[in-house]
């Protein structure tokens, strides 16, 4: 196999069929509108083909390398990037989207931008320098992926490119995308774990979670773009939420799921300088965790406690359920996160919410603990974390979310409820971390059934969740 040794240079350039560059950058530029980010159609071969997000322009395509390399380096895909917006002032909002959106692309669909890159030559071990393996994983990403031409591809990275240092030329590049893709392989578990690029042991742990026949789709579930889901304040007013949105031009649709949920159905941009979100009347929220929070059933007057508050998501929630009667205790191991709750509960006035160092357990009749985990569920926003966890990582992860409810539980008084929550999809994390919860305190009964949000059913991350209800003594039977 070929390895990059000469110089770019040295090598024959490629020949485009039309006109100069400047032009096919301009005709690239204003051909690439902005699409619906969950439609995608089966290509035939093994993966599906879907929309590019955001306009896919030649700085927008350097941004995405940069930030891709910064990941192949060990760089949290938020860090690179934010990293690499910071450093491309120029890029417009619709530029910016598609950086954000092909940059945890690449992550994705790693596994497979892996294989067909190895099967057209150039394994990564055979590539002289990291520039060369992210340039053409966002050309087969792109060619393969979101079905761009090789012509456009080569528009949006071609030589003389930004992205130095480099090795690999661009008619090297061409030749990749025109390789034939390697047949999938044959063991279900395999071909699942390559087709939608999972590691092994993580598809092996997702399909034990869940529901029969519908592995395949909560994987496909995992590897798409987030949707935007928004919490209406206060309680009652969505519909009114709905046709402020509307009369500023921002496509939104209730969720069925809970009566103050809604989703933003186009460019989610403009959300964000609307009026509903800049005064408070809307919570950016994922509809799992605004599931979560309901499962609380807290009512107003109540005191609540949110164990691990973080910044704050849930207990914004809790405070507005309370209402200005009750009081909502919010705690977290990180100083840093909970200032960030504590902002917000400023920036809302929510006085009901507090930060004490150390919450009244005794005094909550419910105890939220939404707690650390893989967050498997919600690889759509972090894919790159699929990259990072391990086994034995998803196996510390529940000895701590063990650990965290044995110190809530024996706080909480006789009456109480302890609502566990993750937003992980994993078993390991979830029924197991309750049911050996429950084993070891007989005086908890799992109250109503347990919550599990899956991805592919409701349009939102993975979220688990259970009430645990405290009894004066051991229970006899646990409905
Ligand atoms: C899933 S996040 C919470 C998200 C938050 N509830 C929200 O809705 O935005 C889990 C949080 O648990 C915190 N944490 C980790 N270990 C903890 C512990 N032993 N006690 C309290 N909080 C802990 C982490 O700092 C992190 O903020």
């Amino acid at each position: 196999m070929q390895a990059y040794t000469k110089s770019v240079r040295e090598r024959a350039p490629l020949r485009l069929k039309k006109g100069p560059l400047s032009k096919l950058v301009d005709e690239a530029d204003s051909k690439s509108a902005p699409v619906d980010p969950g439609s995608r159609f089966e290509s035939g071969e093994g993966h599906s083909t879907h929309a590019v997000v955001g306009r896919p322009t030649r700085s927008a395509a350097t941004a995405v390398v940069k930030a891709h390399v910064a990941v192949l380096d060990g760089k949290p895909l938020r860090a690179a990037l934010s990293e690499a917006l910071d450093q491309a002032e120029r890029l417009g909002g619709s530029e910016r989207r598609f950086v954000a959106f092909a940059v945890r692309e690449l992550s994705r669909h790693q596994r497979l931008l892996e294989l067909w890159a190895r099967s057209a030559g150039h394994p990564a071990s055979k590539l002289q320098l990291q520039e060369d393996e992210a340039l053409l994983r966002y050309a087969l990403w792109r060619h393969h992926v979101t079905g761009a031409t090789a012509e456009r591809v080569v528009v949006e990275i071609g030589l003389p490119g930004p992205v130095r240092p480099r090795s690999i030329p661009d008619n090297v590049l061409v030749r990749a995308l025109e390789a034939p893709r390697p047949p999938l392989p044959p063991e279900p578990l395999e071909r699942a774990a390559t087709q939608h690029s999972f590691p092994g042991w993580l598809v092996d742990a997702i399909g034990r979670a869940a529901p029969t026949g519908e592995l395949e789709a909560v994987l496909a579930a995992l590897n798409l773009e987030p949707t935007l889901t928004l919490r209406a304040r206060p309680a009652g007013t969505r519909a009114e939420v709905l046709a402020q949105l509307a009369s500023l031009g921002v496509a939104a649709e209730a969720c069925d799921e809970l009566p103050d949920a809604l989703r933003i159905t186009d460019d989610r941009r403009a959300v964000f300088d609307s009026g509903p979100l800049k005064n408070g009347r809307l919570q950016v929220m994922d509809l799992g965790s605004q599931q979560l929070a309901a499962l609380c059933q807290v009512t107003p007057g109540m005191t609540v406690v949110d164990w691990c508050s973080g910044a704050g998501g849930k207990a914004l929630a809790l405070a507005d359920a309370v209402g200005p009667t009750g009081r909502v205790f919010a705690h977290d191991s990180s100083k840093r996160r909970l200032s960030e709750a504590r902002r917000r509960a400023a920036e809302l006035k929510l006085r009901q919410i507090s930060f004490p160092d150390a919450p009244r357990l005794d005094l909550a009749q419910v105890i939220l603990v939404d707690a650390p985990c893989s967050g498997t569920g919600t690889l759509g926003r972090e894919p790159d974390q699929k990259w990072k966890l391990s086994a034995k990582a998803v196996a510390q992860f529940a000895q701590t979310q063990g650990e965290i409810l044995d110190e809530v539980a024996a706080g909480a008084v006789p009456g109480a409820v302890v609502v566990y929550g993750t937003c992980s999809v994993l078993r390991e994390e979830d029924e197991d971390v309750v049911e050996a919860f429950l084993a070891r305190h007989p005086d908890f009964s799992l109250d109503g059934g347990s919550l599990r949000v899956w991805p592919h059913r409701s349009r939102s991350g993975g979220f688990f969740g259970a009430r645990l209800k405290k009894h004066a003594g051991p229970v006899a039977s646990r409905a």
